[in-house]
């Protein structure tokens, strides 16, 4: 309503033309004002008089119906009133305006000769917020279609898509509905698992918003096939100690259900399951084998396995593990076989190292000292023959220079 008051007052124009007659002694005119109101406000349509002298003022409607003569309702519509008469001003209401109501509105007034001047009512309809229709649904590595649309509007709105605040320019169609518009801005963007929840907005521009904008505001949504990866213990693990695997799952929609298992054979009894949580209390050497952890959605399925190994702890004690390179627990991705190489740097606490560093210490000695007694060997004979081999050598170069002479 204000705004429509706002509009009433700004923007007007104003036709007068003068009746005068020169024979006339009064002067008298009519002067009509142009109205612009929003669709469902107030539009007041003034009709202003001149040197009035009682004539009959009639205001009809611009199927030339009459609204009211000289005050008087004459058509059955209350959403007209006589707001005032004056010998200047006469103003009447419509409230709840609609696109219908658009044209020109009559002011006459009858005198010797009758004059009329037009007020030109114009309905604005500001479009709601747009919406968003997706065409099918967005798969990685596919492209996802969006449609935004702003079904009615007059004039016609402006579409802007925005990603990361550029704009991404759409296809745009407009349907005349009429009096009011239908507008879509059409965008093909291609997907990405990374662009999985990006943010995207629709904006609606609109000479009735006054600068502001309708924005509706829209989040991809990728499907992708799941990931898996089995976070695995740390260090190594002896019989009586107890094992707690979880699986990592990414994947839209998220698979619903993991599925564990043991290849070639039954999951151990002792094995307890929850979710993504894979535990053995107690363990013991027949829990040795592989484990899978799989999950899958619409768009594909995936695993990852660990292979549990369980030491035995006496033999830790007693024997000096060869080398627990080889008996490392290992996990191992399908998708990067680099990851197969476990780092053993990071295994501080690994108790396997310690025994192997405090055992391997008089061995290191003694093989150092041989080592160093090899080597000196060695290179005390490859001095020798490297000597006899150029004193050879530098007869036999003599030999094809002298041929030359
Ligand atoms: C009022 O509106 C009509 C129709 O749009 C136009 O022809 C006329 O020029 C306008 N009057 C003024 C004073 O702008
Ligand atoms: C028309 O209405 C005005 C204002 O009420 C009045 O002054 C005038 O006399 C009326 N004219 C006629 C012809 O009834
Ligand atoms: C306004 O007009 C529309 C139709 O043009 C109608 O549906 C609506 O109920 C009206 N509102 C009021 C408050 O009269
Ligand atoms: C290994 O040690 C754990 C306690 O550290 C013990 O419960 C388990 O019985 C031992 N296993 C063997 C085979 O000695
Ligand atoms: C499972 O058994 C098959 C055949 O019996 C064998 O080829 C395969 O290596 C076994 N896999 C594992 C992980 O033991
Ligand atoms: C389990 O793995 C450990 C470590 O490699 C090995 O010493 C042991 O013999 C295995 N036990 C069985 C029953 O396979
Ligand atoms: C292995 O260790 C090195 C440093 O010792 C580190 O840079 C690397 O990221 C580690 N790799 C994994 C898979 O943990």
């Amino acid at each position: 309503m204000a705004f429509a008051t706002v509009w009433n007052y700004c923007v007007p124009l104003t036709i007068i033309t003068a009746a005068c007659f020169v024979r006339s002694a009064r002067c008298q005119a009519v002067q009509a004002e142009n109205v612009t109101v929003l669709e469902g406000g107030t539009a007041q349509i003034s009709c202003r008089l001149q040197n009035y002298d009682g004539s009959i003022v009639v205001i009809q409607n611009p199927r030339r119906q009459t609204l009211f003569f000289n005050g008087t309702r004459a058509l059955k519509d209350d959403r007209f009133q006589m707001v005032l008469f004056t010998p200047r001003l006469v103003r009447i209401t419509l409230t709840n305006v609609s696109v219908s109501d658009e044209g020109g509105y009559f002011c006459q007034l009858y005198t010797d000769s009758t004059h009329h001047q037009v007020a030109t009512l114009s309905v604005l309809v500001p479009p709601e917020t747009p919406t968003v229709e997706v065409k099918q649904e967005a798969v990685e590595g596919g492209e996802v279609e969006l449609t935004c649309v702003s079904p009615r509007s007059k004039p016609a709105a402006t579409l802007r898509w925005i990603r990361n605040g550029r704009e991404i320019p759409g296809v745009v169609s407009q349907q005349d509905n009429g009096k009011t518009f239908s507008v879509s801005s059409t965008i093909r963007i291609p997907v990405e698992r990374k662009d999985n929840g990006a943010a995207l907005s629709c904006e609606a521009f609109h000479p009735a918003l006054g600068g502001q904008k309708r924005v509706r505001h829209y989040r991809l949504d990728v499907y992708f096939a799941p990931t898996v990866r089995i976070i695995p213990p740390s260090g190594i693990l002896r019989e009586g100690d107890s094992l707690i695997l979880t699986c990592s799952i990414t994947g839209n929609p998220l698979p619903r259900s993991i599925q564990w298992s043991k290849i070639n054979d039954t999951l151990p009894e002792r094995a307890e399951i929850s979710g993504p949580t894979f535990q053995i209390s107690r363990l013991s050497q027949t829990h040795n084998g592989t484990y899978l952890c799989q999950a899958q959605n619409n768009y594909g399925r995936a695993a990852d396995h660990y292979t549990l190994l369980v030491y035995d702890n006496v033999s830790l004690i007693t024997t000096v593990p060869s080398t627990p390179k080889t008996t490392q627990p290992i996990t191992s991705h399908p998708v990067t076989p680099t990851l197969l190489t476990p780092n053993f740097t990071q295994d501080v606490e690994d108790p396997g190292a310690v025994v192997e560093t405090h055992s391997a210490v008089p061995y290191a000695v003694i093989g150092g000292v041989l080592a160093l007694l090899v080597f000196t060997v060695i290179c005390v004979l490859i001095v020798t023959i490297w000597c006899s081999v150029r004193q050879k050598g530098s007869y036999r170069t003599r030999e094809p220079i002298l041929a030359w002479y």
